[in-house]
């Protein structure tokens, strides 16, 4: 074992926004486990084997303390991906029914119709912006339409969520009030909703996860409903949204790749694949050591925080040769943008689905689209998410 390289790295600073890709080669190459000095320490892992090492091993590596550094302000104990086995499974159980392959592929239809419906308005408008017009409109509508909400409510929701996760890394004590009273705000019209299923049970997730016997014969409590669908929330809203207007706009850099889509629509799965794993939209997950233990080089002691930065694992050449190539054809079955091991996304075959919906109506109802690319803006905060804040379009003789 050796000392281990010292830097003062956050993923939360405008800086590491600025420079992801550049940033994770220098770490990943100068230390692939290093000890950051920010958000009170924590080890940062920067190279493909140790972060799918790391992510697997849940009994060193626990999420129970939440996946994030610092606790997002949603709270700590989101169900499932912040409880791990035994128990972990318990939950999946009950949740992967509503997101297994065969139920998303039911729903296509009811979701298709949903996203035709949003991208005939955008081609009537003329004019839009792809993050607050599409991207942040149909995956948040779907999940609500999953959990049995009311789809109007996906606008205030978004709004507080929004709002929370961009102020995480916020030490300023008006914030993290304002961050404290999103989280009861958004608690409370979960329970609202768990009450209302109660009284008047209904075929929804949100009546089963308020009545259903989950855990040792018992129906969840309040609180075990609020970690659940908070954590839908948060993991259903933006990830995707992120992934669409990251694909959108690469395709108006590359016109060769939005010919190619066009061209042959078999290909669009691929690319969203490709661009989920360039710019991972879950830049990095957070996990406790349980027990003095090492990776790699260093050595680390019960009860340190670990950073895997995902972005990092999919940029790594020693998994993905000339790594921020679009390569249609290469090999992505070790891509972690939807994470590894146990806690591997649930949630991702509706995102792929809404995704291909949304690019195959993109390219039949808005052909000839320009992105103003000069006007787009990324986020400067991409330790939660590589996300785009807006990306404004035009159809050309509207
Ligand atoms: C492109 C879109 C998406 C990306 C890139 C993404 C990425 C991820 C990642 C990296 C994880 C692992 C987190 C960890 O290990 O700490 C995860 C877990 C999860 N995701 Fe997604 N996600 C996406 C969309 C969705 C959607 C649409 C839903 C559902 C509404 C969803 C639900 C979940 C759930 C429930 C987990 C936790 C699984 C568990 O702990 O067993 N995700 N996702």
């Amino acid at each position: 074992m050796s000392d281990p390289i010292v830097t003062d790295f956050s993923h939360h600073s405008a800086e590491f926004a600025l420079r992801p890709f550049e940033t994770l080669a220098d770490m990943r190459a100068e230390a692939p486990v290093a000890w950051s000095t920010a958000h009170d320490g924590f080890w940062v892992v920067t190279d493909h084997q140790h972060i799918i090492d790391g992510l697997a091993d849940y009994g060193r590596f626990s999420s129970s303390f939440g996946p994030a550094i610092p606790a997002n302000p949603f709270g700590t104990r989101h169900i499932p991906v912040g409880v791990d086995p035994p128990l972990h499974s318990t939950y999946r159980r009950v949740l992967n029914t509503w997101f297994s392959k065969a139920e998303v592929t039911r729903r296509e239809p009811e979701i298709a119709t949903l996203v035709t419906e949003i991208v005939t308005g955008l081609a009537k408008s003329g004019s839009w912006d792809f993050v607050s017009d599409l991207a942040d409109v149909s995956p948040g509508a779907v999940t609500l339409g999953i959990l049995g909400w009311d789809r109007s409510r996906r606008e205030e929701l978004l709004e507080v969520m929004a709002r929370g996760l961009r102020n995480q890394a916020s030490t300023d004590p008006s914030i993290i009030e304002q961050n404290a009273a999103g989280n009861r705000w958004i608690r409370e019209q979960i329970i609202l909703e768990a009450e209302d299923r109660r009284a008047h049970p209904r075929a929804d997730l949100m009546t089963v996860l308020a009545t259903e016997p989950i855990v040792d014969g018992e129906p969840m409590s309040d609180e075990e409903v609020s970690d659940t669908v908070v954590f839908l929330l948060l993991a259903g809203f933006h990830t995707t949204s992120g992934a669409l207007t990251a694909l959108l706009v690469q395709m108006a850099l590359e016109p060769a790749l939005h010919e190619r889509l066009d061209a042959d629509r078999d290909l669009i799965p691929a690319a969203i694949d490709e661009v989920i794993r360039i710019y991972t939209p879950v830049t990095a997950v957070a996990r406790r050591v349980t027990e003095d233990t090492h990776l790699g080089e260093v050595s680390m002691r019960t009860g340190d925080w670990a950073l895997f930065v995902n972005m990092a694992a999919n940029h790594d050449p020693a998994a993905f040769p000339d790594p921020e190539r679009i390569d249609l054809d290469r090999d992505r079955s070790k891509s972690v943008a939807f994470g590894w091991g146990v806690h591997r996304c649930m949630g991702l075959h509706l995102a792929r689905l809404v995704l291909r919906l949304e690019v195959e109506a993109v390219l039949d109802l808005l052909p000839g689209h320009r992105i103003d690319l000069d006007r787009t803006v990324r986020s400067d905060h991409v330790g939660v998410g590589f996300f785009y804040q807006v990306v404004p379009a035009v159809l050309p003789g509207r």
